[in-house]
């Protein structure tokens, strides 16, 4: 079905922000991993499949639309250097990536898009109630119980 441009070059965007994330939580989970933060590694290769599926939804619809899917293209990567860092990019990302999901939900609706506008919906249902809430726990949690322990608690 041919699909309006202004959408697809949208979703095009959003295909970049997501395959960015996913390279993001790729190395991040990987240098935990290398750290012995095996509860952190586990949680973040999961994030980095999720971003990946995301990923693969946006490619689909693209298609769907007669599109072209650009998955060549990325954002500026931000690599913490140490585990609150990490966790504090990973989350202003997340935060980003759901602002620009919301526009362009809103662009769907204007453009009466309801299927695209569904799919976007379920990307930031994941982002906001999954993702970003899990990063802010975390987050509190280093506040509560300070980041000694809170590294301990993660370590296996
Ligand atoms: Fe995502
Ligand atoms: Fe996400």
């Amino acid at each position: 079905m041919q699909g309006n441009k202004p959408i697809i070059d949208t979703l095009n965007k959003l295909l970049t922000e997501e395959l960015t994330a996913a390279d993001q939580y790729f190395i991040h989970s990987r240098m935990f991993h290398d750290w012995g933060l095996n509860a952190l590694y586990e949680r973040f290769k999961h994030e980095q499949e999720e971003e990946l599926d995301h990923a693969s939804r946006l490619v689909e619809r693209i298609l769907f639309l007669e599109g072209t899917p650009d998955v060549g293209s990325r954002s500026a990567l931000n690599v913490g250097k140490t585990l609150p860092q990490m966790l504090k990019n990973d989350l202003d990302y997340e935060l980003a990536v759901g602002t620009a999901l919301k526009s362009a939900i809103a662009e769907c609706e204007k453009a009466k898009d309801y299927v695209t506008r569904g799919i976007l919906i379920d990307l930031l249902t994941d982002t906001e109630e999954d993702h970003t809430h899990w990063l802010e726990k975390q987050l509190r949690l280093i506040d509560k119980m300070g980041l000694e322990n809170y590294t301990q608690s993660v370590a296996s």
